[in-house]
């Protein structure tokens, strides 16, 4: 894994979109893995700009999203369809017939998460999946615990998740769902190339264990030492419980 710490947020972003933009480039079409939360937001509004400069054209890119919360319409502005949407359909230009988001709302999620599979073999796989990391280590919402080999599937949220994500629902950890479903890990290990962006001290602890700790099922983004082509973009807070490198 190649490590790379920057000052901040922006930062991140500008490094995370640069590598993304590379690693795309040459594909064809270009199929990007694209994530929620906060982390990755920085990478977008860069991957914007990239576009008014004309360094990156968003129309041919496919885009495979990490997961959804069950239990929400996708019409609710925190379901990660419509983050989605908004952040990497409006903000960057990916063509919404182009970008799709796992079901969260299937009656049979089983049948309904073999089809996302097949959706992404079909559009032969992920060039580059943009990753944030929970502060539990986890990745997509593959929560401690999970097997590296787990593929696309229905999950519960660890309680610290829904503490952590309760600021996007009013603060009230009791109106974030209980259930998801997410790419599993060994969906995610499948892209060709990851580049995961880390922002402020809440993810320290994490990223130490991802960068210096065991492979563990009690990290799961542990699983990512085994990838061949592994990019973490940090900044100095994140990267201050690091093993300092000679
Ligand atoms: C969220 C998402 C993850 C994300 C992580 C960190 O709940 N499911 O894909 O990477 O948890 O979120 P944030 O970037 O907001 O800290």
């Amino acid at each position: 894994m190649e490590l790379l710490v920057v000052k901040d947020e922006n930062e991140v972003g500008r490094a995370a979109a640069d590598a993304v933009i590379e690693g795309l480039s040459g594909a064809e079409p270009p199929v990007l893995g694209v994530a929620t939360g906060s982390s990755p937001l920085s990478t977008y509004r860069h991957l914007a700009e990239a576009v008014k400069e004309g360094r990156f054209d968003p129309r041919p890119v496919r885009a495979f999203a990490l997961d959804e919360y069950r239990g929400i319409s996708p019409e609710h502005p925190e379901s990660y369809h419509a983050v989605i949407r908004r952040e990497v359909c409006e903000r960057v230009g990916l063509l919404p017939e182009h970008v799709r988001v796992p079901p969260g709302r299937a009656k049979d999620p089983v049948s309904a998460c073999a089809e996302y599979e097949a959706a992404m073999a079909a559009a032969s796989g992920v060039d580059v999946q943009i990753l944030g990391i929970g502060s539990n280590g986890h990745i997509g919402f593959n929560e401690p615990g999970s097997s590296p080999t787990s593929r696309t599937r229905v999950q519960r949220l660890a309680p610290q998740t829904r503490r952590d994500n309760a600021r996007f629902f009013g603060g009230r950890v009791e109106d974030v769902p209980e259930e998801c479903v997410t790419q599993g890990i060994g969906t995610i290990l499948e892209a060709r190339r990851i580049v995961l962006v880390a922002q402020g001290e809440s993810k320290a602890a994490a990223l130490a264990a991802l960068v210096d700790g065991p492979v563990t099922v009690d990290c799961p983004a542990t699983a990512l030492q085994g990838h061949p082509s592994v990019l973490i973009v940090a900044d100095e807070a994140a990267a201050s419980r690091l093993t300092p490198r000679g």
